[in-house]
């Protein structure tokens, strides 16, 4: 599954794409029910990864580089193979090590019923039954995913107390900051009352009608009336005094550390909750993630999330692909360009893999030149596709199976990266004594995007990337500010065309099938920065199709 050596031996590959941070994905001790995000200690590395010294190896020579490590930290639910989950299991009903989570009785008159009626985010029920010491069947507890991974009761002071912990433990080792997974969840509605809305993530939970739903940032009011109808677990107010505690953590550590949320939560307005000035410092922006690749999407999510995040102080983010979701530069070759399936599978349509790399290339020149920060998904630098024809036996989703295949699940974007055209799993174990065959097979269009194939090649999706990150850092985007050239004709959305200037720079994407022609003066007052492809700017001066330009 790739280690934390394998990552330092990356570091100096990293830092030549010019990246300034590296968030990890969990790599705690873990069952790996849902590929880590199932901590079973969240104070050790899992012997799978590493151990501690290696951990502490890596961020040593990563800072040494000048690279920022974020560590996820999984705050929600524990393993079920956690010792408080072991110990709870084992406990009375009643007890103290079963108030550390959410155990009920069930209802019916033997209580063979769940206790309510919600439903796992991954499908099927979000309640488990125990069978008791003795044999009989007891209690159910709560998991919003697997029944692996038993939600925390956050009303208990000693759950709270664990985790600010656990935070000090990988701060005093020196990590830069923590992506916090479903940072919305953890406080539940009281009474856990039932819930007729489907229970889901990565589209959030849409918005009835978002025009009413435009709470003010500082309402302390719950989203009453914006959700359809709103959901008791996810989104609760009490979530805010949870971070209000941990920034105070990260106060007692020098240094810049952060917190950075991933929280599925619409409108915007109702997402910058979690980064007023005494909470976290950033917050996923998965309103641009889920615009496609579609002009005047693309153009209220920039909008919305810059005035979101200004009316709070914060930094806005930008985000296109992630573990969870299809890949970007799949999900823009499909006839639906702004499609969100959850998964693909060979009996599904199969990309334009060609479009879709146009479409990525193009899409990853407007974000990198917004102001806030910019996150990349490994192999976004490739121009990685999804893997979508996974024969179904070698998918490890949990979605996949608790949905009986109907979710097709997350396994297609995390096949690990080509390194290696020739070598075996495409250099995915390079320098090991043993070379073993990656977790997940890779599909063979990898060979072409592999890493040594595009090094040092002008015109290829890494160079375009180093490119347009070292002219990020040399041009300040991300402190700059945007100005659509509304004024000036050239951002049309309903047209297929965006623009807009961050400082000095001009940027110009045409998403149209036809090229845009464009006048001789404005060319020649301009020098062109950035191409998304070799040819976006035509001889006769035309923006190619599904192209995007730098100008300065
Ligand atoms: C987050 C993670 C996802 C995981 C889920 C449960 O959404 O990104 O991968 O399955 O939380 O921890």
């Amino acid at each position: 599954m790739g280690d934390l050596p394998g990552v330092t031996s990356k570091l100096e590959y990293l830092k030549e794409l010019g990246v300034d941070a590296v968030w990890l994905s969990p790599f705690y001790a873990s069952p790996q029910a849902d590929a880590g995000y199932d901590v079973s200690d969240y104070r050790d590395v899992d012997p799978r990864f590493g151990s501690l010294a290696d951990f502490d190896e890596m961020l040593t020579q990563a800072h040494a580089l000048k690279l920022r490590i974020i560590v996820d930290l999984v705050p929600n639910h524990t393993s079920d193979e956690h010792e408080w989950f072991v110990q709870a299991r084992a406990a009375k009903p009643g007890s103290e090590t079963r108030n550390r989570y959410i155990f009920r009785e069930g209802k019916g008159e033997q209580g063979e019923l769940p206790p309510n009626n919600w439903q796992s985010i991954f499908g099927g029920n979000a309640w488990t039954r125990l069978v008791e010491a003795d044999g009989t069947p007891g209690q159910w507890y709560l998991h919003l995913f697997d029944t692996k991974q038993p939600d925390l009761n956050w009303e208990n002071p000693e759950v709270r107390s664990e985790m600010e912990a656990v935070l000090r433990f990988w701060l005093d080792r020196g990590v830069d900051g923590f992506r916090v997974d479903v940072a919305h969840g953890m406080i539940k509605a009281e009474g856990l009352p039932d819930w007729d809305g489907a229970a889901a993530m990565v589209e959030g939970q849409q918005a009835e009608d978002s025009a009413d739903s435009a709470d003010s940032a500082d309402s302390e009011k719950a989203p009453e009336g914006n959700m359809n109808p709103p959901s008791p677990f996810f989104d609760q107010e009490g979530v805010h005094e949870i971070y209000r505690a941990w920034n105070q953590v990260l106060k007692e550590y020098d240094g810049d550390r952060m917190l950075v949320a991933e929280a599925w939560v619409e409108p915007a307005e109702r997402l910058v909750r979690y980064i007023r000035p005494d909470e976290m410092q950033q917050a996923f922006n998965f309103e641009f993630l889920l615009a496609g690749w579609d002009a005047e999407r693309m153009t209220a999510a920039i909008t919305n999330s810059l005035a979101a995040v200004e009316s709070v102080g914060a930094p806005s983010t930008w985000v296109m692909s992630n573990h969870d979701t299809v890949r970007h530069t799949t999900r823009y070759g499909l006839s639906t360009p702004t499609g969100f399936p959850k998964g693909i599978s060979a009996a599904d349509e199969q990309p334009d893999e060609a479009l879709g790399l146009l479409r990525a290339r193009a899409a990853a020149a407007i974000m990198l030149a917004l102001p806030g920060s910019a996150y990349l998904y490994q192999g976004d630098e490739l121009g990685l596709p999804e893997h979508t024809t996974l024969a179904a036996e070698l998918r490890q989703d949990p979605a996949f199976a608790r949905t009986k295949g109907e979710e097709i699940g997350r396994d297609g974007c995390r096949v690990p990266l080509p390194w290696y055209d020739q070598e075996p799993g495409y250099g995915f174990s390079h320098g090991s004594v043993e070379p073993s065959q990656p977790w997940l097979p890779q599909p063979e269009s990898f060979a072409s995007y592999a890493a040594d194939r595009q090094d040092g090649v002008p015109g290829s999706t890494l160079e375009f990337y180093r490119e347009a990150l070292a002219l990020r850092s040399e041009y300040e985007l991300g402190q700059g500010v945007l100005e659509w050239l509304e004024a000036s004709g050239l951002h049309q959305p309903d047209k297929d065309i965006l623009s807009f200037r961050n400082g000095e720079l001009t940027v110009l994407a045409n998403f149209g099938d036809q090229p845009l022609a464009l006048s001789t003066e404005f060319l020649e007052d301009r020098g062109v920065r950035l191409r998304s492809q070799p040819k976006a700017l035509t001889e006769n001066g035309e923006l190619a199709p599904n192209s995007a330009i730098w100008l300065s």
